[in-house]
């Protein structure tokens, strides 16, 4: 039999952090010549989270993308999360290193499927995660994110049925928080389910008295093991506030680069799952900072969205900015 994989661990940076690389040099460099900002998102490699403007969850990525000044927006993320730079800030030329870096859990609700839902079920509110396309979030009545998801749902008028797409993961830790009952759409993200209460109790195993934390798209049985469950960002402000010196984190493993950088002093595990000894994303992972530094000097590949469903898509994520306030 094959053994489990043990879990990665991440012991603090060395002080001073890590120096930059002639590649990253090159990329800053263009950067200003081309008045781009680059955005990034907490998953992303370490090199790409060294040079970015800005490092964050998706929620603190849209207010950062609807208020950026630069001519050129550079996401490092996925497909979604550009897009909706694209949607808050239509002015800017928004350029995404891979336009292969998609998102099963997008992809886990077509438009068409949605629309046909609605038309069936026409007195639903629906309420869609963040992680859906723009043709999606046009369809939808508001937006949220891992870091507001309650706070929105909480706002939702009371004699509304809701429908919550496309995470059922996310969307149950919701109902149960918020005790809201709701239709959850049948879509998972494929890497947060592949952590398993066994992978995370032999990781609590081998660190005893290791606090946990989870990205609430894991599965329940993997969410009830955990001491806190929350958003990307919070993790941040969560391991700032441990005692402990080692922590594991229950998430795509490019999180625990930033943790590195905000948190120093602490030892970050990196959940394994049954067959990995870290977690990462396929498609976050499909930017490099060689593409980041090509799609600079090419201007290419852009987003670009029809302007009908752009301006549909804005008005549930505009509730959404609003709401989360
Ligand atoms: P956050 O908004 O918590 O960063 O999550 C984004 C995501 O894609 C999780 O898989
Ligand atoms: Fe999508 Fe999951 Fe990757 Fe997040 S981690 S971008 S939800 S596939």
């Amino acid at each position: 039999m094959i053994p489990y994989p043990t879990a990665t661990v991440f012991p603090p940076l060395p002080a001073g952090g890590l120096p930059l690389s002639d590649l990253q040099r090159e990329v800053l460099a263009l950067k200003q010549e081309k008045d781009a900002i680059i955005l990034a998102h907490n998953y992303q490699c370490e090199d790409i989270q060294g040079i970015a403007d800005f490092v964050g969850d998706s929620l603190g990525l849209a207010y950062k993308a609807a208020e950026a000044k630069s001519s050129t927006i550079v996401f490092c993320g996925v497909h979604f999360m550009a897009e909706t730079a694209k949607i808050v800030n239509p002015s800017r030329r928004v350029l995404l290193p891979d336009l292969e870096a998609g998102c099963s859990l997008a992809d886990s609700c077509p438009a068409e499927k949605l629309a046909a839902l609605k038309a069936a079920q026409p007195d639903l509110y629906v309420v869609a995660y963040i992680n859906c396309s723009a043709a999606v979030k046009a369809l939808c009545d508001v937006i949220v994110t891992s870091g507001n998801a309650s706070k929105i749902v909480n706002k939702v008028p009371a004699d509304r049925p809701i429908l919550f797409v496309p995470d059922q993961n996310l969307g149950q830790w919701v109902a149960q928080k918020t005790g809201r009952a709701m239709q959850l759409w049948p879509g998972n993200c494929y890497a947060h389910v592949q952590f398993t209460p066994g992978a995370l109790l032999r990781a609590k195993a081998a660190h005893p008295g290791a606090p946990v934390v989870a990205h609430p798209e894991c599965t329940e049985a993997v969410r009830d093991l955990a001491d806190m469950v929350c958003s990307t960002e919070l993790m941040v402000e969560w391991s700032r506030q441990q005692q402990a010196d080692t922590l594991i984190v229950t998430t795509e493993s490019g999180m625990i680069h930033r943790l590195r950088r905000e948190v120093p002093n602490k030892t970050f595990v990196a959940a394994p799952t049954d067959r990995c000894a870290c977690n990462e994303c396929r498609f976050m992972k499909l930017n490099t900072l060689q593409k980041v530094r090509d799609c600079l000097k090419n201007g290419t590949p852009e987003i670009t969205l029809p302007e009908p469903v752009r301006v549909a898509a804005e008005v549930p994520l505009r509730r959404m900015l609003e709401w989360s306030r």
